[in-house]
């Protein structure tokens, strides 16, 4: 399919052993009906050579700053203003630094500087370089100026390290810049989303709480973002990275992730509750460490119900968002769904049967179906991102006949 048709992708290589990746890439995208301009660094012409990038492009290749005859046919400021996106895939350590101090010191960092198409900036090198801080601050750098940071992968490393730092694939790299094309149905939208577990602490050093990994809900915040989004990620202790451009809240217990949805919601256009709230909370919460008594077999902590967020949010009267909830259930799906749907007042809720292995809690992929008043999708078994994609898809094409 001609996913890129007409888009114009600068891609720039430096000196990475990746590189010898990117003839592949350059075709992928061709094919795909994108004109590609290669721009090589001095350093990526040892690991791949210009001729072979003219061959698979069918564009000269562009690498000399000072050079008379190519500033001729098309100068840096010219290629800078073609390109509807550049691509630096590999980016080296080196470029990278280069990139983050600004400087403009061969084509493809003056090109950077000059142009006013979005970045993509795709790392790859040693997994050492790639964690030393000089590196993770210019990263951050980059990212702070909104390029968009696609990678690092993680494996087994050309040097024979093992670690984070390798390029994407080819393929990751070309449905990275599909994405990037795709319609924004969300542009101009705001969402909050919820994510999660949450802990309700019994004394200073126990909690309770559920094995919610938070990944649906991050998957969504993610997707969402990519669709165009304003996204802010409310979420719960989980050990994941927050997607590159979303907002992050932190919470731990229901009540601070109560208070910190309400203070959010009326200023969003959609409310995701994707988090797994823990219903109950310990009445008390003991001031020392309980202590284990050698006279008490039995000990008794009394609960009390937490406030429900979503339905909390559902309620509201003014500024109410479109509010969507999750219902991972054992048995009966379809009826406690609808139940929840009813009860709660949401606007649309996705289940799903987290009783079927592979799916829900901790894994990666999810078999979904969305629920709303008057009509049903069901989202065949995908990765939580491609789910939340049609998820969010969903929820845009409802808001849309709703309005
Ligand atoms: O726990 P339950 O199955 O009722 O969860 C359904 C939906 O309600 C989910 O979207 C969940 O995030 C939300 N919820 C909530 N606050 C609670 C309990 C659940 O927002 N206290």
């Amino acid at each position: 399919m001609q996913t890129l048709a007409g888009k114009k992708i600068l891609l720039g290589i430096s000196g990475g052993i990746a590189a010898y990746k990117c003839a592949e890439l350059t075709r992928r995208l061709i094919e795909r009906g994108a004109q590609v301009q290669v721009v090589m660094t001095n350093a990526a012409k040892e690991f791949i050579t210009p001729l072979t990038m003219q061959a698979v492009s069918g564009r000269p290749v562009s690498y000399s700053l000072l050079d008379p005859a190519a500033e001729a046919s098309m100068g840096h400021i010219e290629l800078a203003k073609w390109a509807d996106l550049v691509l630096l895939a590999p980016a080296t350590a080196d470029l990278i630094a280069r990139m983050s101090a600004g400087m403009g010191n061969d084509l493809l960092t003056t090109l950077v500087l000059a142009t006013d198409a979005p970045i993509a900036v795709s790392p790859a090198m040693n997994q050492q370089m790639y964690l030393n801080v000089a590196t993770q601050e210019n990263i951050a750098t980059l990212a702070r100026r909104n390029m968009m940071i696609w990678g690092p992968a993680a494996g087994e490393q050309a040097c024979g390290d093992v670690g984070p730092g390798r390029m994407l694939e080819p393929m990751q790299l070309v449905e990275q810049c599909e994405q990037f094309f795709s319609p924004k149905p969300l542009a101009g939208k705001s969402v909050v989303i919820t994510a999660g577990p949450t802990r309700e602490a019994i004394d200073p050093v126990r909690y309770i709480s559920n094995h919610s990994s938070g990944k649906m809900g991050f998957a969504l915040a993610s997707a969402a973002q990519q669709l165009g989004a304003d996204v802010t990620l409310i979420a719960g202790p989980v050990s994941i990275t927050t997607p590159h451009g979303v907002k992050r809240i932190n919470v731990v217990s229901a009540e601070d992730m109560h208070q910190a949805a309400m203070a959010q919601a009326t200023s969003h256009d959609i409310f995701i509750g994707c988090a797994a709230v823990a219903d109950y909370r310990p009445v008390d919460i003991a001031a020392q460490k309980i202590k284990k008594t050698a006279d008490n077999n039995d000990m008794q902590i009394t609960m009390v119900k937490n406030p429900d967020i979503i339905a909390a949010v559902a309620a509201l009267s003014v500024s109410r968002p479109f509010t969507v909830g999750f219902a991972a259930e054992t048995q009966d799906v379809e009826a406690y769904a609808l139940d929840k749907l009813k009860r709660k007042n949401l606007d649309m809720i996705c289940a799903n049967d987290v009783s079927v292995e592979g799916q829900g809690f901790n894994s990666d992929t999810n078999t979904i179906t969305v629920y709303w008043n008057g009509g049903q999708h069901t989202l065949g078994c995908a990765t939580k991102l491609a789910l939340s994609h049609s998820i969010v898809l969903t929820i845009a094409d409802q808001m849309s006949s709703t309005n």
